[in-house]
């Protein structure tokens, strides 16, 4: 008898409807997926909501892994879509928030527990015991701690089904920064903000630098990998170099993103200025690439200008 291999279903499929929007490669073993932002929103969001389903089905709940920033916002936007019209439910689900800025006052509107709630938790319901982030603002050395105790505790509580994230101008992952020291051990950690980053977050503090937190929480490199799945989102051009070092150089420290290589289930869902460096000049134009190309022609000119 033959012997009939089970093939394992893709976290990855492009729903026919998105199928002219998106084109699909396989850079240096990982996948790439380059659309428009408000495709890619839908995208992953569907990506989520079918993850829950199948495990739902089976009576598994689920683990999501956020981030904050802008660009997981139009996930997050067609994620109160699907449950708003009853195909995503926060029943069994758990979230675990990837990082947090340190002291900055609870409440404050950019503590990223505001920015998840204004973005998410509030539209979709999600009670409070159902979502997990980094408090804001210890008030000493031993609170710290313990609240970096209270995240490992739930890391391993709750593993992660698919993790989101997005990559800052240098590279970043979560708040881990380039640097010589950069290692993949496990745990949460305090880290101290890179200057690149807090130049990149002053927009979120009416342009100045002095008010972004100088340090923050963050899930280490190892931690992100601990995900089964991992989706990496970035858009416009300010990303393009961190990406094409992420995906086609060596791992390497001075380049966080670059752990990535050694997951083997990830998806990075960037736009055309993203990616606009990431192919190299003899840049071979796949068919389905072509298709976007005429997607992105006729829905924003301005991308091919
Ligand atoms: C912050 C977050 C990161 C995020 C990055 C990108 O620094 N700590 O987790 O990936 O911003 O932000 P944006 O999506 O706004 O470009």
């Amino acid at each position: 008898m033959p012997t009939t291999s089970k093939k394992r279903r893709s976290n990855w499929r492009i729903p026919p409807k998105l199928n002219a929007k998106v084109s699909r490669h396989t850079i240096n073993e990982q996948k790439v997926f380059i659309t428009d932002k408000e495709t890619g929103g839908e995208l992953v969001s569907r990506w989520m909501v079918n993850l829950q389903k199948r495990r739902t089905t089976t009576g598994e709940g689920t683990t999501f892994g956020l981030a904050t920033g802008s660009s997981p916002v139009l996930v997050y936007e067609n994620l109160v879509k699907a449950y708003n019209n009853g195909d995503f439910t926060t029943e069994n689900l758990n979230t675990i928030n990837l990082d947090e800025y340190a002291n900055l006052e609870a409440g404050h509107k950019e503590t990223y527990k505001q920015f998840m709630k204004k973005n998410l938790f509030d539209d979709i319901k999600l009670p409070e015991s159902q979502f997990h982030i980094f408090g804001s603002n210890p008030h000493s050395n031993d609170e710290e701690d313990e609240e970096i105790q209270r995240i490992n505790e739930l890391l391993k509580t709750y593993p992660r089904h698919l993790q989101l994230l997005g990559i800052g101008p240098n590279g970043h992952i979560g708040f881990n920064e380039p640097g010589k020291t950069l290692t993949v051990d496990t745990g949460a950690r305090v880290v101290k903000l890179a200057i690149a980053t807090c130049e990149a977050n002053s927009r979120f503090f009416d342009n100045d630098i002095n008010a972004v937190p100088t340090h923050a929480r963050t899930l280490g490199i190892a931690d992100i990998l601990a995900a089964d799945s991992i989706v990496i989102l970035a858009w416009g051009e300010a990303k393009a170099r961190a990406i094409q070092k992420a995906i086609t150089g060596p791992v390497d420290s001075l380049l966080p993103a670059s752990f990535l290589q050694r997951h083997k289930n990830v998806a990075w869902v960037i736009d055309k200025e993203a990616a606009s460096i990431l192919f190299g000049k003899g840049m071979r134009i796949t068919r389905s690439m072509a298709r976007m190309n005429l997607y992105l022609q006729k829905q924003i000119p301005q991308a091919n200008q």
